[in-house]
């Protein structure tokens, strides 16, 4: 009887670190995959700070195919030529920063909060986190 429980308590405490380490590596690569995406085509020329869009803040309250397949953003940082005419008429940001499902255009250092000369690029990507050696327990 003894050892059933023993047995019985070793496989709960393994399941639960299955779990728990699910978990962890489901949002390290959540977080790496949706990190923020800088976008600089033009705002440095214009001498606005480039643009910050919070993908994962943006992913959890939307589906993909809201941004991706009906406003047309297409899937690559910076792959969008985005200016403010548009965003006022309605696209892109535009869609929703327009007072009623966001807060809206006049905010301007909300979105143009990046760091003056940040390149257009995924902040935290995949690709970036691989290239640098971890002190993650991942073998
Ligand atoms: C909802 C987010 C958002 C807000 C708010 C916003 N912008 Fe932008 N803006 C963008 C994006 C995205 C771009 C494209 C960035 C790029 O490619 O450099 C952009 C580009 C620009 C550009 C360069 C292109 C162009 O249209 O001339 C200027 C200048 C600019 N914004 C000024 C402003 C000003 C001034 C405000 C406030 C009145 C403002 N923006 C508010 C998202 C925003
Ligand atoms: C609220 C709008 C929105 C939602 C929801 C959204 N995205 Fe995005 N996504 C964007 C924008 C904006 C960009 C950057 C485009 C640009 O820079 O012009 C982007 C960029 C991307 C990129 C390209 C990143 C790179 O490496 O260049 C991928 C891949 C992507 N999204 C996948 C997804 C997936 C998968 C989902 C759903 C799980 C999703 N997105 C949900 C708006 C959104
Ligand atoms: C599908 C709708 C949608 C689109 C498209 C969209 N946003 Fe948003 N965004 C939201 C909502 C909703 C919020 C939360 C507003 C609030 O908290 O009042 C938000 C919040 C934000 C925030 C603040 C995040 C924080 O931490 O509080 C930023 C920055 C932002 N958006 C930038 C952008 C930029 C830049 C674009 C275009 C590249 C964009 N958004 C496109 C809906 C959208």
């Amino acid at each position: 009887m003894k050892k059933l429980s023993k047995l019985r308590a070793g496989f709960l405490a393994g399941l639960i670190m299955t779990i728990f380490a699910a978990f962890f590596v489901d949002i390290n690569d959540a977080r790496a995959e949706y990190g923020d995406v800088v976008i600089n085509n033009y705002s440095d020329g214009a001498g606005m700070r480039p643009v910050v869009f919070p993908h994962w803040f943006h992913r959890m309250r939307f589906r993909c195919k809201v941004c991706h397949a009906d406003l047309g953003f297409k899937f690559k940082a910076g792959g969008n030529e985005i200016n403010m005419v548009k965003i006022i008429d309605g696209q892109f940001c535009g869609a929703c920063h327009n007072g009623e499902i966001a807060w809206s255009v006049e905010n301007c250092n909300l979105c143009h909060s990046a760091k003056p000369n940040t390149p257009t690029q995924v902040h935290e990507s995949t690709v970036q986190k691989l290239a640098q050696p971890t002190g993650a327990s991942k073998k």
